[in-house]
């Protein structure tokens, strides 16, 4: 079969070892061919190509970023957006296209599958808040990325007795914040599925400071709102082509309003595109092969219109639809070991 591959949305690490899998895969068990969109489905409309085979994708396992580039391109604000992927992908003579990407790029996915392209998605996101799946690749690699943050910055704000707020990734969903929080020991997490509560913020702050310890470590994921901020905080007016505001500041505006109502020294650092560069780990590398190796087999199953998942310890897929119909925020029972690692209000 000729199989096009693609990467789309935020890079993740990973996803070299997903385009290896299924060229391995392809080209040994079932002696395909392969061509690679380049920068997401910009590639697709504009027939920027490269070849994907054994020789372009050795050396590539531990690489992060992508050998295909990507791109947040979006075919739906195009005029001729879908004629112009089918004509495309026509002219390639593709039997299948592998997309790799989150809920935007798998939109485009499933508008294309119901134009008649066989499409097989494979979920990512750094966020790792993709329905259906327990776990998108990348996400262990920006977990310990942060974990080694907060590691480090428990001796800097110790020498100084001051607050540090770390600001981690996560525009919906506080998966990110929430585990790297806890294995790094943080005093105060906050998540995109609670509003922050100030008062609880600052309480917990002092308890603290009362209690002999003379600093504190806050993690805030990028999406956490203020109640009284109507959205997210936002780097100046910019949106992607999907319509989402580039987050970033709140763990700035935290910072300033600890230190106003509790004095303590008080600084902030933004992780940001730290927590999505440089090599996965083995976790993830393992996973993304496991996916890679999933998705050529559903294209050689005829399972079109399907994304590969991870149920359990096993590899499943699901229709695309499923996957991108809903976020998958925190569990109630993971929001609750938040509170359980922390003073009461009047303990
Ligand atoms: O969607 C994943 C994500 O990493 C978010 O956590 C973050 O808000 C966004 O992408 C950043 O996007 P960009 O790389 O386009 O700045």
């Amino acid at each position: 079969m000729r199989v096009g591959m693609l990467t789309g949305g935020g890079d993740c690490p990973g996803l070299n070892a997903v385009i290896r899998a299924a060229v391995r895969k392809g080209i040994y068990h079932y002696g395909d061919e392969f061509v690679g969109f380049l920068e997401g489905w910009r590639g697709v409309l504009d027939d920027l190509t490269m070849p994907l085979n054994l020789e372009t994708t050795s050396g590539i396992l531990h690489r992060g970023g992508t050998i295909l580039r990507s791109s947040r391109t979006n075919v739906k604000k195009i005029e001729g957006g879908f004629e112009k992927c089918v004509e495309v992908i026509g002219r390639h003579r593709l039997d299948a296209l592998i997309a790799m990407g989150g809920d935007d790029t798998q939109s485009i996915s499933l508008a294309l599958s119901e134009r008649a392209v066989k499409c097989v998605g494979v979920p990512k996101t750094i966020d790792n808040d993709l329905s259906g799946t327990d776990a998108c690749f990348g996400f262990d690699t920006a977990v310990s990325i942060a974990t080694e943050a907060v590691d480090r910055l428990h001796s800097t704000a110790e020498a100084h007795n001051r607050v540090i707020v770390v600001e981690v990734m996560g525009r919906d969903a506080g998966w990110i914040a929430l585990t790297s929080g806890i294995a790094g020991g943080a005093d105060v997490i906050l998540v995109p599925e609670r509003l922050i509560d100030m008062d609880e913020v600052c309480r917990l702050v002092t308890y603290r400071r009362e209690h002999g310890k003379k600093f504190s470590i806050v993690v805030v994921a990028e999406g956490a709102k203020l109640p009284e901020h109507t959205g997210q905080t936002s780097v100046g007016t910019g949106t992607d082509a999907f319509g989402h505001v580039r987050l970033s500041g709140i763990g700035h505006t935290l910072a300033e309003e600890i230190e106003r109502r509790t004095g303590y020294e008080t600084r902030s650092v933004n992780l940001g595109h730290t927590q999505r560069g440089g090599t996965p780990t083995a976790y993830d590398r393992m996973l993304a092969t496991r996916y890679g190796a999933a998705a050529i087999d559903l294209v050689h199953a005829g399972r079109f219109g399907r994304l590969v998942v991870l149920r359990g310890t096993e590899i499943s897929d699901i229709p695309i639809a499923d996957a991108i119909a809903k976020t998958r925020t925190l569990p109630e029972n993971l929001l609750s070991l938040i509170k359980g690692l922390q003073p009461l209000r009047d303990g």
